[in-house]
């Protein structure tokens, strides 16, 4: 049977037993307490202080995905599963990044001494032109007078796009743009899509001299840019499996995932090294927990370059594996003593079994758990093949999202607790033994109301 006629017997038994109470009274209460009684088989055994423990040594320093810092993380984590007992799969991956291109300015025949940041990666050309000064290139600004020219413009006020779509618009050949007043370097901005004139940075110093010499003589610069290309590459996602019971095999499986990579410079202590100590740790708890259900814990690469390991991971499953998947649970900044209450996304916006088990959970374990419409995470390559699908995450957000302050300092043991409680729970509701398949409505999840929150994030 197709998980998705599961899910449509599932829900039917869902229906079902909400109809009136006194139809069910009998059959429910019972099961209420097996639940939380099963529940607490998995939740007594989750030690916050190691999840701490694992955040603290994943978030020393930045994971950025292709960096010996990922490395270094992907081989502490298959450690960590390994000795839980897991068969544990690196699961290598290349994702391209721009290599920065190259650039240089001539003014008047003489090479520019300073340092040249390019803004474009696409663009492979070289320019002569006068150079015209048009200050923060508002569209005010902005004349005639730079058909055919080089535009020097100054940083701020106005985004990249629209002081170089102004000088693009008005027929400029290149742009040469300087940083703020108090803004060290040189190294900020690039172009969109479209706007194909070769463009650079150059510090606010150097370009306050070009402005000088453009009010005593004409000046003639020459902008070339050469695109370098993209560099390959190589990040993990890392995956170990819990086979079920030999005899009590009921052909599901239930993926629980994080991912381990941070943004560059990051020590992402909450995003994601906080998913990831959940995942270890239903994996350390499960491992000598009996299960029916194939059971794939994993934490993915290059999260934070667009999904890059998720998607990856998701093309390589076959049909029968799609079909046979009822869930794909997600935890992604799932620790911070900052951010609001637990939540449950799905791309689509729409409840699935995934969210309906959490909200179980989370009324028998906490509260109900709200659901709400995000993508941006792990989860979106698995909805899109079509297996049910949900990040848990809360909101809103910390300021320190993305930030070098997103550090141990900051996560709290109680929010990790909770939220490892629900999500064990919600995978144990459909992996333990005495539910041998999802279509036995009398094992289905209790029915919880649980609403649609569009809480900002
Ligand atoms: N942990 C975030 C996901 C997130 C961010 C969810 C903000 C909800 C609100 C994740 O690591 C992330 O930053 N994702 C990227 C998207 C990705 C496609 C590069 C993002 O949201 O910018
Ligand atoms: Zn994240």
């Amino acid at each position: 049977m197709s998980s998705k006629i599961l899910t449509f017997v599932l829900a039917a038994g869902l229906a079902l037993s909400s109809a009136p109470a006194a139809a069910n009274a009998n059959s429910h209460a019972p099961n209420e307490n097996a639940d939380h009684a099963f529940d607490n088989k998995v939740i007594k055994k989750i030690n916050a202080d190691r999840m701490y423990n694992n955040i603290a040594l994943l978030s020393e320093s930045p994971r950025e995905a292709g960096t010996q810092g990922e490395y270094d993380a992907v081989q502490y984590i298959k450690g960590e599963f390994e000795s839980y007992g897991y068969d544990t799969e690196l699961q290598p991956f290349t994702f391209q990044e721009w290599d920065g291109g190259t650039s240089a300015i001539d003014v008047n025949n003489q090479a520019f001494s300073g340092e040249v940041h390019t803004f474009n990666g696409s663009v492979n050309s070289n320019v002569q032109a006068p150079l015209v000064y048009v200050g923060l290139a508002s569209s005010e600004e902005v004349g005639n007078e730079v058909e055919g020219k080089i535009a020097l413009i100054q940083r701020g006020s106005y985004t990249y796009y629209d002081k170089v779509q102004n000088v693009l618009d008005k027929g400029a050949v290149g742009v040469i743009m300087f940083n703020g007043k108090g803004q060290p370097g040189n190294h900020f901005g690039y172009t969109y899509e479209g706007q194909d004139i070769p463009a650079v940075a150059i510090t606010h110093e150097a370009g306050l001299k070009l402005v000088d010499r453009l009010q005593n003589e004409q000046v003639t610069a020459t902008v070339s840019v050469e695109d370098a290309g993209t560099i390959d590459k190589t990040s993990y996602n890392v995956i170990a499996t819990k086979e079920p019971h030999k005899n009590k095999d009921n052909g599901q499986i239930a993926m629980i995932g994080a991912h381990h990579d941070s943004v560059a410079g990051g020590p992402g202590a909450n995003d994601d090294a906080s998913g990831v100590s959940a995942v270890l740790e239903l994996a350390r708890i499960m491992a000598k927990t009996p299960t029916d259900t194939e059971l794939r814990f994993m934490t993915f690469g290059a999260e934070e370059k667009g999904l890059v390991g998720s998607y990856h991971y998701a093309s390589t499953l076959s049909e029968d594996e799609v079909d046979r998947t009822v869930g794909h649970f997600q935890m992604d900044m799932v620790g911070s003593r900052d951010a609001g209450d637990l939540i449950m996304f799905t791309p689509d916006g729409q409840k699935n079994l995934v969210t309906d088990l959490g909200a179980a959970a989370g009324s028998r374990v906490a509260e109900v758990v709200e659901y709400g419409q995000l993508g941006r995470s792990d989860h979106v390559p698995f909805f899109q093949r079509g297996i049910p699908a949900a990040l848990f995450i809360h909101a809103p957000l910390e300021p320190w999202y993305h930030s070098p302050q997103d550090t141990l300092d900051k996560i709290s043991k109680e929010k990790l607790k909770e939220t490892t409680e629900i999500v064990g729970a919600a995978v144990y509701r459909i992996a333990r033994p005495d539910t041998p398949a999802l279509e036995n409505a009398t094992v289905a999840p209790g029915p919880v109301h649980y609403e649609f929150d569009d809480r900002p994030l």
